[in-house]
């Protein structure tokens, strides 16, 4: 008798968490499981994930059902970073028209550690309000689309860091730019403020190990962290780790 076809697995990735669950679900399921990452397209270079690789969008929760049906994929699981709420909200909804089993792998949040100067902004708005006065030098790791709220701060310079140079203008009057890729070790962290003279950091709470060390580094440093909060984590099933996200798949194509 043949061997049953391999059950379909999509992730949809861009980022590290993506990359870890593509390799683990490759090395530990083998021929039962084939693997396709999906990726944005966003990155010139992106680091390639494990498997098969898909590069671009599906046109909207419409086209990722039909790329569902289409494909012949069995499970879902969005591993998509935190602040990617649109491709998160159409994975539900394809899930939902398709009846994809479907899982979220949320990473942790970072948690307060003693020494922490954190401040709490809801959006990035607040967060260009809510730098401290007499901070007049920040290091503004949010992403190349959350910049405009800066830009009414001409009263400050910025360090700004992306993964790759913005298509864009750089809408800020006193600024310098810095590409570059985590994961960043935080001695490198610590350098790159005291360097710059950093006042103040503001970044959006991402979680993740890759970018933790300037938190770290501005803890040692004694430097406030205006901290962007994350959007609501999309419904329906959960994992906070690869172990977690394996198990869950491990179980769908026990039932399989
Ligand atoms: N937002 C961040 O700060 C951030 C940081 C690090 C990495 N990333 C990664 O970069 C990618 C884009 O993030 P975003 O914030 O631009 O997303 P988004 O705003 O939630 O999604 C915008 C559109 O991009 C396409 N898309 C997003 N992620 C995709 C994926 N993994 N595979 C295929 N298409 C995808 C979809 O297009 P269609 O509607 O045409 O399907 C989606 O509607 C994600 O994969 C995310 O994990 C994002």
């Amino acid at each position: 008798m043949a061997a049953p076809a391999p059950e379909r697995l999509l992730i949809l990735g861009g980022t590290a968490e993506g990359r870890a669950l593509a390799a683990a679900a490759e090395a530990r399921f083998g021929r039962l499981l084939t693997v396709i990452s999906a990726l944005a397209g966003r990155t010139r270079t992106p680091v390639l994930p494990a498997g098969c690789v898909r590069i671009g969008g599906f046109g909207g929760a419409a086209g990722l059902a039909a790329y569902l049906r289409e494909d012949g994929i069995g499970l879902l699981i969005d591993a998509t970073h935190p602040f990617a709420t649109r491709i998160s909200a159409h994975a539900c909804e394809a899930a939902a028209r398709t009846g994809t089993p479907h899982l979220a792998l949320v990473r942790p949040p970072w948690r307060l550690a003693p020494g922490d100067r954190w401040i709490d902004a809801a959006t990035t708005a607040d967060a260009a309000a809510a730098i401290p006065a007499g901070a007049g030098r920040v290091f503004l790791t949010v992403g190349a689309r959350a910049l405009a709220p800066f830009a009414g701060r001409d009263d400050l310079w910025f360090l700004v860091r992306l993964v790759d140079p913005p298509a864009a203008p750089i809408p800020l009057a006193r600024h310098r730019l810095i590409c570059a890729r985590g994961p960043f070790a935080e001695e490198d962290e610590r350098a790159l403020l005291r360097d710059h003279r950093i006042d103040c950091v503001v970044t959006r709470a991402s979680g993740g190990a890759a970018t933790a060390a300037k938190l770290a580094a501005a803890r040692a440093l004694g430097l406030p962290v205006v901290m962007v909060r994350r959007p609501p984590a999309p419904p329906g099933e959960r994992a906070a780790s690869i172990e977690d996200a394996l198990a869950w798949i491990e179980r769908h194509l026990e039932a399989h």
